[in-house]
C-alpha cells in the first residue's frame, strides 16, 4: 500500500509530483527546498514512501494531512530526526483519488470539488471541442486534429506533449499545476480542447457558440478493457479492484464519467442538434485514412494527397506509441505508472476476447441489448 494513503483514509491513491522548492505552511516544522530539509521536530505535514522524503503542503489547499515529521527509507512512520540534516528530498503532494457526484455523475473528487469554474467555462465560438468516454481513443484523435491544424508539419506536432497542446477541460490537479480550465485561459484561439463529459455536462457556453465537437465512441467491451488497465496505473482513479467487480462496475455506470452506455447514446442523440461529428474508433481503425478525411472536411481544411498519407503515419499505433509528445511518457510516474500498463497498451480492436470469460460474455451481451435497443446506435466489437 502507498503509505501515503493513510492521510486520506477513504479515498488517496496518488501522490503527485510538485517541485522541491515549496516551503510548507507549517514552515517551522519542515522546509523543503532544492534537495534539503530542516526538521525541528515539531508538529508538521510530512509522510514517507520508500527511500524519499514526501510532503504533503497544507499550502497545497488539497492536502489534509496531520502528523509528525518522519523520516526514513522504508515505508511506513519513523521518527524525525533532531536537528538539521540533508537528504535527497522529493516532494509529492498526496490528492484524493475517489469519486464523486456531480449533477448523478461520478467524477474525479478534485473535479467535483471544483466543478463551479467548470460549469461557467465560457467557450469561444472557434474552439473545437473533442470529446469520448475515456479509453474511447481520446488521444488518437487529438494527435489527429493536430497534425491536420498544423499541415501534417511534424516538427510542430512535437512541439509539447498531447495534455498541454490539447488541455483537458475539468482535470484539476492539486497546485501549482494549473487545472484545465486555469491552462485553457492562456490559450489563444482557435483552442483545441480535450473532455470526457457527458454532453449533459458540457458548460452550455459550447452549444450557445455553436462549437464544433468531434465525438469518438468505442464498443463498450473494448473500451471498458482499456479503462481496466488504465485505472491500474493511473494513480489518480479509484483502485480498480478485481476484474469481475470492475466489469460490473462498469455495467452499473459507476466508474468515473458515469456509464459509458448514457455518454455514447447521449452524443449520439445530439449529434443532428449540434456540430457533431460522430467518430468510431472500429472505423478509424479500419481505414484511417477514410476517417481522417472525414475530420479534414469537418473543419473545413484541405490538404494534399501526400500529408493525409503522412497523417495517417504518424498517428499510427506504433508511431504514437513511440512518440513522447503523444505516449504520456511526460507524466510523472507517481501518477501513470508504465510499468503497470502502458498508456499505448494495444490499440485493437476485439483484445476484449482476451479478457472476458464466455459466461461474462454472454451476461453483458444481454445486459447491452436491453440498455442500448431502440437508440440506432451499432457498434462494432470486431473488424
Ligand atoms: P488500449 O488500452 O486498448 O490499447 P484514450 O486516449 O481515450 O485514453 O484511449 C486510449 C486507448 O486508445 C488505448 O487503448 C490506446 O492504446 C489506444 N490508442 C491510442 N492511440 C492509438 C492509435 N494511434 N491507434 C490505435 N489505438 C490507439
Amino acid at each position: 500500500m502507498n503509505p501515503a494513503c493513510g492521510i486520506f483514509p477513504n479515498s488517496c491513491r496518488a501522490t503527485s509530483l510538485l517541485s522541491l522548492r515549496v516551503s510548507f505552511l507549517h514552515s517551522d516544522s519542515v522546509r523543503a527546498r532544492g534537495g534539503s530539509f530542516t526538521s525541528q521536530r515539531r508538529p508538521g505535514w510530512a509522510v514517507i514512501v520508500p527511500g524519499h522524503w514526501v510532503g504533503a503542503g497544507a499550502g497545497s489547499g488539497l492536502c489534509r494531512c496531520r502528523g509528525t515529521p518522519r523520516y526514513g527509507t522504508q515505508p511506513g512512520w519513523l521518527p524525525a530526526p533532531p536537528g538539521t540534516g540533508r537528504l535527497q528530498v522529493q516532494l509529492l503532494v498526496a490528492w484524493p483519488a475517489g469519486l464523486k457526484l456531480v449533477h448523478g455523475i461520478p467524477l474525479m473528487e478534485p473535479i467535483a470539488q471544483q466543478w463551479g469554474p467548470i460549469e461557467d467555462f465560457q467557450a469561444w465560438p472557434d474552439d473545437l471541442l473533442i470529446s469520448t468516454y475515456p479509453k474511447a481513443g481520446t488521444t488518437w484523435m487529438q494527435e489527429i486534429v493536430d497534425l491536420i491544424l498544423v499541415r501534417g508539419d511534424v516538427e510542430k506536432a512535437c512541439r509539447a506533449p498531447t495534455h498541454i497542446r490539447i488541455p483537458f477541460l475539468e482535470i484539476c490537479s492539486p497546485p501549482p499545476v494549473p487545472s484545465g480550465v486555469q491552462q485553457l485561459a492562456n490559450v489563444p484561439p482557435p483552442r483545441v480542447i480535450k473532455t470526457h463529459l457527458p454532453f449533459q455536462l458540457v458548460p452550455k457556453s459550447f452549444w450557445e457558440n455553436r462549437c464544433k465537437v468531434i465525438y469518438v465512441a468505442r464498443n463498450a467491451k473494448d473500451n471498458l478493457v482499456s479503462y481496466y488497465f488504465f485505472d491500474q496505473m493511473n494513480k489518480t482513479q479509484p483502485e480498480p479492484g478485481p476484474w469481475e467487480l470492475y466489469l460490473q462496475k462498469f455495467m452499473d455506470g459507476k466508474l468515473a464519467w458515469g456509464s459509458w452506455y448514457d455518454h455514447v447514446c447521449g452524443y449520439w442523440a445530439e449529434r443532428a442538434n449540434h456540430r457533431i461529428l460522430y467518430v468510431f474508433y472500429e472505423d478509424m481503425k479500419e481505414d484511417p485514412a477514410r476517417e481522417i478525411r472525414r475530420v479534414m472536411d469537418f473543419l473545413e481544411v484541405e490538404l494534399p494527397p501526400e500529408v493525409l498519407e503522412k497523417i495517417v503515419q504518424q498517428t499510427s499505433f506504433q508511431i504514437m506509441k513511440e512518440n513522447p509528445m503523444a505516449n504520456y511518457s511526460s507524466i510523472p510516474s507517481v501518477i501513470f505508472d508504465q510499468t503497470i500498463s502502458p498508456f499505448m497498451r494495444k490499440g485493437e480492436v476485439g483484445d476484449w476476447k482476451n479478457h472476458f470469460t464466455v459466461a461474462q460474455s454472454e451476461a453483458f451481451d444481454a445486459h447491452y441489448q436491453r440498455r442500448m435497443e431502440g437508440t440506432g446506435l451499432h457498434f462494432r466489437t470486431q473488424i
